[in-house]
């Protein structure tokens, strides 16, 4: 049993996401889409530390400029620690201090990753033990990709995303990020793609059809094949995210025009990922897109969710 008096602080770290496939299927009442998704978690993380408290606060810092951040109680990692300590009767707060390398509103579950990682640091310093399945129901009510940010690796997610079921996956593929200087609200990218549909009676999506994931994706990622999946990624929300941010369609073209496999607007925008066969591929097209005075990093996935990290 953890001593909750022996620890000072807790380290977690959770990664960010790239969804290599996503179909949108009808709004629920809930005001959520049916979706069918498959996520991939990529090396770029969310350190968040967590320190003993009376009361509830979080600070930033990082590789990204963080001002601007909500740091009341509206911060979702604010509010996976205050659901984590009502539901386990823990009756203090928490300190948090989150190092951010995930785009902020980029598309990349950035904000579901600082909450992943929030409840596992908190369950640690608190001494809460709750289980893993406790923390994937918490995780769910939330925000639709935090169980997946908590899960990590390679999955499919139905339901509004947050229904997982692991994927099987070969291998490591190697990304690069085009990463906007300008962050996209996810509601207003739906809410294009619910407008276009409307408009355009032959596009909506049937409500009797529930949206699968197309099984050239899970073969392609069974096989670690990066080619194969360049020719299955597939993002409804692409269109009504190049609609609201034109600018990144000519991105797309460059970055494939400099090499990449294919490029793929990353969930809702605005963040960009371009598959590419290799790391030194990678280093290339990153080089390159630099040149161009664009924000590149070089990622891979999949990899581990969220978990402790020891400091000593
Ligand atoms: O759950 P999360 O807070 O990440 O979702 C943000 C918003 O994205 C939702 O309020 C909703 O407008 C939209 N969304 C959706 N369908 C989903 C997931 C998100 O419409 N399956």
């Amino acid at each position: 049993m953890t001593d909750p008096v022996a620890l000072h602080f807790a380290h977690a770290r959770a990664p960010g996401k790239i969804n290599v496939f996503l179909k949108v299927g009808q709004l629920q009442d809930d005001g959520y889409h049916e979706l069918a998704t498959a996520f991939q978690a990529v090396s770029l993380y969310e350190e968040v530390r967590a320190y003993p408290a009376d009361d509830f606060s979080v600070s930033f810092s990082g590789s990204i400029d963080t001002t601007g951040l909500a740091v009341d109680g509206s911060n979702l990692a604010i509010k996976a620690a205050r659901l984590l300590a009502r539901k386990t009767g823990y009756r203090g707060g928490v300190r948090l201090e989150i190092e951010k390398n995930v785009p902020i509103a980029g598309g990349m579950g950035g904000g579901s990753a600082d909450a992943a990682a929030t409840l596992v640091a908190c369950d640690a310093l608190w001494g809460t033990e709750a289980s893993r399945e406790e923390l994937v129901a918490l995780a769910a009510q939330l925000g639709a990709d935090v169980p997946f940010a908590l899960s990590g690796g390679t999955a499919i997610g139905t339901g509004r995303g947050d229904q997982l079921s692991p994927a099987l996956a070969k291998g490591r593929f190697h990304w690069v990020l085009a990463v906007a200087e300008f962050g996209m609200s996810t509601p207003e990218v739906y809410s294009a793609l619910d407008r276009h549909r409307e408009k355009h009676a032959q596009d909506i999506f049937p409500a009797t059809v529930q949206p699968v994931v197309d099984t050239e994706v899970l073969q392609a990622l069974r096989a670690g094949d990066a080619r194969q999946l360049a020719e299955a990624l597939h993002n409804d929300l692409q269109a009504p995210a190049l609609g609201l941010a034109p600018g990144l369609g000519r991105i797309l073209e460059l970055g494939e025009q400099m090499g990449a496999l294919a490029g793929i607007v990353s969930g809702s925008g605005p963040t960009l990922a371009f598959l590419v066969p290799d790391a030194d591929s990678a280093l290339e097209l990153q080089v390159a897109l630099s040149a161009s005075r664009l924000n590149a990093l070089r990622v891979t996935g999949p990899v581990h969710g969220a978990r402790l990290v020891q400091e000593w």
